[in-house]
C-alpha cells in the first residue's frame, strides 16, 4: 500500500461524527467541523472568524456580498487553496473527525473524499467518457469504468442526454449540459462531500433549476456546501445558510462571518442588522 492510498484509508476510516463541534439542536452528525479563525494570502487577513459546521446529508449555502470570502473559506474545506502562493489559514477544519491539514495528509486523498465543483462548467478538452473517468484514473480505480461512468452520469442526471455520444468531446454540450458533466466528474470518484462554487451562475433559469433538483436528489447520498448569489436558491435548496459580510473598520477588507441558521430561521428572522439589510437587498 503506498502513502496516498495510506492517508486515503484513514481519511476513510475515521470516525463518523466530528466531536465538540457547536451544532444546531437537532442537527445531524456534523461531517465538518470548520473553525476559521484567520486566513492570509500574504500579508492580506482574507476571512477571519468563520465557524461553520457542515452537517451530513444537507445542504449548506454560504451568501454574502462580492469579496466577503465565500469562495476562500469553500476553497479551504478540501485545501484547494494550496494551490495559492502565501496561503495560511489559522484555525482548523476536522473531516469526520480528523484535521485535513494535519502534517501527513495528502491532499490528493482529501479531494477524493471532498470534491468541488466550479462556477464556470469547465470540463476538459476530451470526449464526455474521459471527463467522466479522470478521477478516476487519477486515484487509481480498479473497478469497472463504464460502469461507474453510467452511474455518475446518471447520478448528474445527464445519461439519458449523452449515452449516445460518449466519446463526443465534453465541450460540445449546452452550457448546462457541461455542468452537470462536472458534477458527474465530481461524483464518478465518490466523495462524501461536494463543494459547489456558484455552481448556477452561468446556467439559464431552466438549467438552474435542474441543478437544483440534482443537489436535492444528491444530498440522499451526498453532503454538499454551495457558494451562491442568489437568495431564492439558498431558500430552495439549502437547509442551513451561512451569512458573511465584509469588516472595513480597520482600513482592510476582512471577511467574517455575521450568522450560520438553519435557512428558514436566518431569511425568516434575522438577527443580525446586516442580514436583514442584505436579504432585503440593501447591497450585493
Ligand atoms: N488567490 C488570491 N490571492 C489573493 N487574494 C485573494 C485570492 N482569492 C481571493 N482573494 C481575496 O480574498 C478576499 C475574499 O475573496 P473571495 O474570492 O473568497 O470572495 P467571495 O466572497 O467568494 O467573492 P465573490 O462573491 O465575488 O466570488 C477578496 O478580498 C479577494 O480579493
Ligand atoms: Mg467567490
Amino acid at each position: 500500500m503506498n502513502a496516498d492510498m495510506s492517508t486515503q484509508a484513514s481519511l476513510a476510516a475515521a470516525p463518523e461524527v466530528a466531536t465538540g463541534a457547536p451544532a444546531p439542536a437537532a442537527a445531524g452528525p456534523v461531517l465538518m467541523d470548520c473553525r476559521v479563525e484567520h486566513i492570509f494570502y500574504g500579508s492580506f487577513l482574507a476571512v477571519r472568524n468563520a465557524e461553520v459546521p457542515i452537517i451530513a446529508n444537507e445542504i449548506t449555502a454560504f451568501i454574502g456580498p462580492s469579496g466577503c470570502g465565500k469562495s476562500t473559506v469553500l476553497r479551504s474545506l478540501n485545501r484547494m487553496n494550496d494551490f495559492v502562493p502565501g496561503f495560511r489559514m489559522e484555525g482548523h477544519v476536522h473531516y469526520r473527525g480528523q484535521d485535513i491539514y494535519a502534517p501527513g495528509v495528502d491532499p490528493v486523498a482529501v479531494r477524493r473524499s471532498i470534491g468541488m465543483v466550479f462556477q464556470q462548467p469547465n470540463p476538459f478538452a476530451t470526449s464526455i467518457y474521459n471527463n467522466v473517468a479522470f478521477g478516476l484514473k487519477l486515484n487509481r480505480f480498479k473497478g469497472d469504468y463504464a460502469e461507474r461512468i453510467e452511474k455518475a452520469l446518471r447520478g448528474a442526471a445527464l445519461w439519458d442526454e449523452v449515452k449516445d455520444k460518449l466519446n463526443s468531446s465534453g465541450l460540445a454540450l449546452s452550457g448546462g449540459q457541461q455542468q452537470r458533466l462536472c458534477i458527474a466528474r465530481a461524483i464518478a470518484v465518490e466523495p462524501d462531500l461536494l463543494l459547489m462554487d456558484e455552481p448556477c451562475s452561468a446556467l439559464d433559469p431552466i438549467a438552474t433549476r435542474r441543478v437544483e433538483e440534482l443537489m436535492l436528489e444528491l444530498k440522499q447520498t451526498y453532503t454538499i456546501a454551495i457558494v451562491t448569489h442568489n437568495l431564492q436558491q439558498a431558500q430552495r435548496v439549502a437547509d442551513r445558510t451561512a451569512f458573511f459580510f465584509v469588516d472595513t473598520s480597520a482600513g482592510g477588507r476582512t471577511g467574517y462571518l455575521i450568522e450560520y441558521r438553519p435557512t428558514q430561521e436566518l431569511f425568516g428572522d434575522p438577527k443580525e442588522e446586516q442580514t436583514r439589510a442584505y436579504i432585503r437587498g440593501d447591497f450585493s
